[in-house]
């Protein structure tokens, strides 16, 4: 879906893998978790700045179920700046309208953690501003095996029938239900893969790879992306 915008194509829906913290870092000669601090301060600019810009999804990977095979060191990091994260976020959603969500397996964090997600996600529900959803304890093969099951558990409890399964049924049953399909997603730092990132959502879904690492990316970066999302031709299997 495309909005005008002051003769832009704007996106409706960005999605992000936000990589390249590590690298960040390590250029400047600081350990890893200065460039993840700093990528967090990205994500809360650029969250602002897209919704100006006319975005009104942003769903981003903030930490996938592969990473925690990283050292305890960095995890135990990742997850104090998560805590952190989580607790100054209600009180930016609330001033900028924004609501948050989080997809991904909850039940895999910490219990603190699980109930700061479910306080931001109730306090910022009614939110009409930036939708927000960040993707925690997240992989795209590991959200279909837990739509499976959810919908095994419904069909064995007669609540659905065979028959009902098709592609907007199971769509409800992933983590980003009722959420559009991104339009448009971005990846910083040059690799050019998904890392179990969105598998079932961005079927149709343009990309967009730039070289420079997550926390130098910029609002000038995303209209880059955007004036790319503006030359493709979407064109969903039709002519
Ligand atoms: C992305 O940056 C953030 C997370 C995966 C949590 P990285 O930590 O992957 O940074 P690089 O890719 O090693 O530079
Ligand atoms: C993807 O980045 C996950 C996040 C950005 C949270 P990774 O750094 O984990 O991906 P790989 O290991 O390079 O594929
Ligand atoms: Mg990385």
């Amino acid at each position: 879906m495309k909005e005008e915008n002051n003769n832009y194509n704007v996106p409706l829906h960005v999605a992000i893998i936000m990589d390249g913290n590590g690298r960040w870092a390590v250029n400047k000669g600081k350990k890893r978790q200065a460039g993840h601090k700093q990528g967090s301060k990205t994500l809360e600019t650029i969250c602002k700045q897209a919704y100006d810009l006319g975005i009104r999804y942003i769903t981003t990977y903030a930490f996938s179920t592969e990473n925690w095979s990283r050292p305890k060191e960095e995890v135990d990091n990742l997850m104090n700046l998560l805590r952190h994260y989580l607790k100054t976020s209600l009180k930016n959603a609330i001033k900028d309208n924004m609501r948050v969500r989080v997809i991904g397996d909850k039940t895999g964090l910490d219990d603190d953690i699980i109930e700061s997600i479910n306080k931001l996600e109730e306090g910022s529900k009614n939110n009409t501003g930036l939708q927000l959803q960040i993707a925690l304890n997240y992989g795209g093969r590991d959200e279909i095996v837990r739509m499976t099951q959810k919908i095994l558990s419904d069909y064995e409890n007669n609540k659905i029938e065979i028959n009902d399964i098709n592609i907007d049924m199971i769509s409800k049953y992933m983590d980003t239900a009722d959420i559009p399909d991104p339009d448009l997603l971005i990846r910083t730092s040059g690799e050019m893969r998904l890392s179990n990132f969105l598998l079932w959502q961005i079927a149709y879904t343009e990309f967009y790879f730039v070289e420079k690492h997550w926390p130098d990316f910029n609002i000038e970066d995303l209209k880059d992306a955007i004036a790319y999302y503006n030359k493709t031709d979407r064109r969903y299997g039709g002519v």
